[in-house]
């Protein structure tokens, strides 16, 4: 077989109100970054579209970093056209100013009450474009976990979903620490434990390996 060519995206994005203030999440992109550094490792051919991060550069990794959600989906689409597996691990901000202002608001100025619109969701749209892609989701969240991430495998018709359980001390968002599961499409969930992020990486992306592509 032809190397398997994977798409992983990771981190925030950052949705601006002005040139100086942005809606955001914590995330800190590690997550993503070690998928990549895995799937790399197991000889795929990985593209990274990456949020604001202050993680290094990955050598072998193509890496295109972008800013909002927007700039996220139009990275993504013309790479996941060709590749064989999504990993959408970014923590993608959820909402975004309908109006941002082209300069800094003055504070006196500074709406209270600014309109918020949805931002464009990239693995559904994705997942609506898809041909063979094997789709990965994450479902980050502090309660129901599984309950949820299960709802969002069949909202978003993926294959598999990672559940992240972010609301236990040191694990989740911008800790090296994880604890995750991973539920398929079938209903069965495969407790991949807690571990640091480049240990559960590995374990899933051979998890991958194995599943989709041996
Ligand atoms: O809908 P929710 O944000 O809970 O779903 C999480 C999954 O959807 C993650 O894989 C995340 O990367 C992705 N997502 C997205 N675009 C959004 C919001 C989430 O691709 N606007």
């Amino acid at each position: 077989m032809n190397k398997i060519k994977c798409l992983v995206t990771a981190g925030p994005t950052r949705e601006y109100f002005d040139p100086v203030r942005f809606i955001s999440n914590p995330s800190s992109g590690k997550t993503g970054w070690h998928i990549a550094a895995a799937a790399r490792n197991i000889g795929w051919d990985v593209s990274m579209v990456i949020g604001p991060s202050q993680l290094p550069k990955l050598d072998g990794v193509q890496t295109f970093p972008v800013t909002s959600a927007q700039e996220m989906l139009e990275a993504c689409r013309p790479i996941f056209r060709q590749s064989h597996i999504l990993i959408m691990s970014a923590a993608v901000s959820d909402v975004r100013p309908k109006y941002p202002l082209p300069q800094k608001a003055k504070k006196a100025d500074i709406d209270l009450h600014p309109e918020l619109e949805r931002t464009p969701d990239i693995l559904k749209i994705l997942s609506s474009e898809k041909e063979n892609q094997i789709l990965v989701g994450f479902a980050a969240e502090t309660e129901n976990v599984i309950e949820s991430a299960k709802k969002k495998l069949a909202d978003k018709n993926l294959d598999c979903i990672v559940a992240n359980a972010v609301g236990i001390e040191n694990c989740g968002f911008a800790s090296d620490y994880n604890k995750i599961d991973m539920i398929l499409k079938r209903g069965e969930i495969v407790d991949f434990k807690a571990a640091r992020k480049d240990v559960l990486a590995r374990r899933l992306v051979d998890f991958l390996a194995a599943r989709f592509f041996a």
